[in-house]
C-alpha cells in the first residue's frame, strides 16, 4: 500500500518542524525523539510506529548499531528455526543474516509499502535499532520479547567509523577521519544516537521488565556464547551447533555474505562482518580519546549501574 497524499504532505511538515543538521560531513539529519535520524530513514520511522501491528509472540532484536547486531540476528534465527533446520540446511548459508530477520525501520515501510506481515510464520523475528522510547507503542505495550545487544563503545565508536568508510566507498559518499567521526559520536550527533539514550533506554527497561527486555553485551557474548544462549534454550548440543553456524569466521566465509549488497543498493553484505575483537580500540583511539570517552560513560550510563568490561 503507498502511503497516501496527506500523509506524505504530515510526514513533510513533521520533517520541517525538526531541527536538522549534516552529520558524517554529508548525511541530512534530524532530530526526531531526542534521537538523531537519517531524513531519508524518518518516513520509513514514523510508518512504523503507526502501522505496525506487534503480536504477543514476536521477538525482536534490538541494537545499538555496529555492536553485534548480524550475529544476535543469526543466532535467534537459528534458535527459533532449531526444530526446522540444523548446520546442513540453515537459510544463513545461502541468506545474509539481514535478509532473514526483517529491520522495522530499514526493510518493513522502505518506500511506505506494507509488507503483508500477518502472513509471516510465528513467532515472527524483527530486527531494530530504533531507540526503546520510539519503539511502536503496541511493541512496548505487548507480551513481544526484545533481546537487546550493545557493545563497549570504544570499540563500537571504531567499529562503525570502519563501517562509514565502506558505505562512504560504496555510495561514493566523502571520507572523513577517525577523529572527525569520534568527536561526532562523541556529542552524541551521531544517526540513531546519542549512544548513552540508546543503551540506557534499554537498559532501564530490562531492569523493571526482565521477563520483557532481555539486555546482552558483545563482550559477554564473547566470553560464554553457551552460559547467554543457555538462557533460553537448554537442548545439550544444539548450542554448540548454532554458536559454530553463527561464528563470525564461519558466517564472513559464507559466499553469501562476501558479495552483493543489501535492498537499498548501499550497505554491501561483507562490510558487516570485519574483525569481532574485544578490545580493538586500543589500536585506534589515542589515550586522550579513551580517556574522553570514557569519562562521557561514566557520566551517562555509570550512574545507572552499566558498566563494561575494558580488555
Ligand atoms: P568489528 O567492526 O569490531 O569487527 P553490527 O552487526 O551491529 O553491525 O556489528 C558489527 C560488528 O560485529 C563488527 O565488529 C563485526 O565484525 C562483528 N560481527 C559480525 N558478525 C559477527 C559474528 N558472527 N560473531 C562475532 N562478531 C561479529
Amino acid at each position: 500500500m503507498a502511503m497516501g497524499d496527506s500523509e506524505q504532505e504530515a510526514i513533510d511538515d513533521l520533517i520541517a518542524s525538526l531541527p536538522q543538521e549534516k552529520l558524517l560531513n554529508f548525511l541530512p539529519c534530524c532530530l526526531f525523539q531526542n534521537f538523531w535520524y537519517a531524513i531519508s530513514m524518518l518516513p520509513n520511522v514514523v510508518a512504523c510506529q503507526r502501522h505496525f501491528k506487534a503480536k504477543d509472540k514476536d521477538i525482536v532484536v534490538a541494537s545499538d548499531p555496529k555492536s553485534g547486531t548480524t550475529w544476535l540476528m543469526a543466532i535467534v534465527f537459528s534458535i527459533v528455526n532449531r526444530s526446522r533446520f540444523d548446520a546442513s540446511n540453515s537459510p544463513l548459508l545461502t541468506s545474509s543474516p539481514h535478509e532473514l530477520v526483517p529491520r522495522f525501520e530499514i526493510d518493513l515501510f522502505r518506500n511506505n509499502s506494507r509488507s503483508d506481515l500477518d502472513d509471516m510464520e510465528e513467532p515472527r523475528l524483527f530486527s531494530t535499532h530504533l531507540p526503546y522510547p520510539s519503539l511502536p507503542e503496541c511493541v512496548k505495550r505487548s507480551d513481544c520479547w526484545i533481546i537487546y545487544i550493545c557493545q563497549n563503545p570504544l570499540d563500537t565508536v571504531v567499529s562503525s567509523w570502519y563501517f562509514s568508510l565502506e558505505m562512504a566507498r560504496s555510495a561514493e559518499w566523502p571520507e572523513w577521519s577517525l577523529e572527525e567521526h569520534f568527536e561526532s559520536y562523541c556529542q552524541g550527533k551521531f544517526p540513531l544516537r546519542p549512544f548513552w539514550e540508546h543503551m540506557v533506554g534499554y537498559w532501564k527497561e530490562s531492569l523493571e521488565r526482565p521477563h520483557k527486555v532481555m539486555f546482552l553485551k558483545y563482550e559477554d557474548l564473547k566470553e560464554d556464547i553457551g552460559g547467554q544462549m543457555k538462557k533460553e534454550e537448554e537442548e545439550g548440543g544444539v548450542i554448540e551447533e548454532i554458536a559454530k553456524m553463527c561464528s563470525l569466521k564461519t558466517l564472513k566465509n559464507l559466499e553469501v555474505n562476501k558479495s552483493g549488497k543489501l535492498p537499498g543498493k548501499i550497505i554491501e553484505k561483507r562490510s558487516f562482518f570485519r574483525k569481532g575483537e574485544v578490545g580493538d580500540w586500543v589500536n585506534h583511539l589515542t589515550p586522550s580519546m579513551a580517556n574522553r570517552l570514557n569519562s562521557i560513560m561514566q557520566e551517562k550510563i555509570g550512574p545507572f549501574g552499566l558498566h563494561f568490561k575494558t580488555r
